[in-house]
């Protein structure tokens, strides 16, 4: 199985971007740290991080064509961009929002989620572990040969003949 894992705004400063926060683990240690873990697990993984929003979208769409599932934390982009929520909606691959901290218990405004009626699960507040969590819920629906249905496609108003093919159909 073959899975991108997005990082967004200023997650290249993990390490030295609030340590309090995010931890002194470095993009380039988390990334060896989830690429290892996937390796394990007979799934290949790419990594791919922007500050830019239309970067973002021009890798996920390109993942379109060959990956099976998507790992994204968003960083803040998760919280204000009606683009990406519309390009993962629109590419159909099964997606998982991450976040490092615990979203929920913070500001108010990290409460919302631009993405999350169009992801296949959130999960936040346990360090790298969300993206290996995440990781291992999109290799056991794969397993488990479950068909994803996108949750934004899911509305039978606007799209009764379809739901997302599963996750096998891809490599
Ligand atoms: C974050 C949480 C976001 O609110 C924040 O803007 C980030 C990082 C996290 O991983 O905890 O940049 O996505």
């Amino acid at each position: 199985m073959s899975i991108l894992v997005v990082h967004g705004p200023n997650l290249n400063l993990l390490g030295e971007r609030e340590p309090s926060v995010y931890g002194t683990l470095t993009l380039a240690q988390l990334n060896a740290q989830i690429v290892e873990y996937g390796r394990a697990r007979d799934c290949r993984i790419r990594t791919y991080q922007s500050n830019h929003e239309g970067r973002l979208l021009d890798a996920l769409q390109r993942a379109r064509h060959w990956a099976a599932g998507i790992v994204i934390n968003p960083g803040a982009y998760g919280h204000t961009s009606y683009a990406l929520r519309d390009c993962i909606a629109g590419i159909r691959v099964p997606t998982v929002e991450v976040h490092l901290s615990d979203v929920e218990a913070r500001e108010p405004f990290r409460r919302s989620s631009t993405i999350a009626d169009v992801c296949i699960a959130k999960i936040s507040g346990k360090g790298p572990q969300s993206y290996l969590e995440a990781i291992d819920l999109l290799l056991s629906s794969r397993a488990n040969r479950t068909p994803v249905v996108i949750p934004s496609e899911s509305h039978p108003r606007c799209h009764p003949e379809r739901s997302a093919p599963p996750l096998s159909s891809r490599a």
